[in-house]
């Protein structure tokens, strides 16, 4: 529906985006909060020493605390936690395709896929130079 048309008054050009609007973007906002909100706490909480003793198995390419020896292997100590355990998990889930790391989270539990997080990430990566 058009505004009414006041005489005396230049009637308001319908811009582009009108209809798109959202009516209480304060709702919209709430939603988005509440979202994260979810999505944050599906994560369990890693424990660093636990992930440690699960680590023997990753040390072969990605070296004892992390710190690959080649290029060959990502580089994982002093990696975001949160970016370690969404790569495990998106290993796991299909969502990130590579034979080599399918392998080796086939077996892990996301608790398990926390603690290897945690534990990659309290270790000293490389420190930037500029
Ligand atoms: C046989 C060698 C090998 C073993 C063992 C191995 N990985 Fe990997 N890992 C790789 C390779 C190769 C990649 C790079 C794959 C790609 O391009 O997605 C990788 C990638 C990753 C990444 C993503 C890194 C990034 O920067 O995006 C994580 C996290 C990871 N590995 C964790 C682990 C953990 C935890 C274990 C032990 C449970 C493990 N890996 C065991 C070879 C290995």
């Amino acid at each position: 529906m058009s505004p009414p048309i006041i005489p005396g008054q230049r009637p308001r050009l319908k811009r582009k985006n009108d209809k798109k609007k959202m009516k209480n973007p304060s709702l919209a906002f709430f939603l988005t909060l509440a979202a994260a909100s979810l999505a944050a706490s599906a994560a369990p909480t890693g424990n660093a020493e636990a992930g440690k003793t699960k680590s023997t198995t990753c040390a072969a390419c990605h070296g004892e605390d992390g710190n690959s020896k080649t290029g060959d292997f990502p580089r994982l100590a002093g990696q975001h936690a949160d970016y370690l355990y969404n790569a495990l998990t998106h290993y796991r889930a299909g969502k990130r395709k590579n034979p080599i790391m399918a392998v080796f989270v086939r077996d892990l539990n996301p608790q398990e896929m926390a603690d290897l997080a945690a534990y990659f990430s309290s270790q000293k990566g490389l420190e930037i130079k500029y």
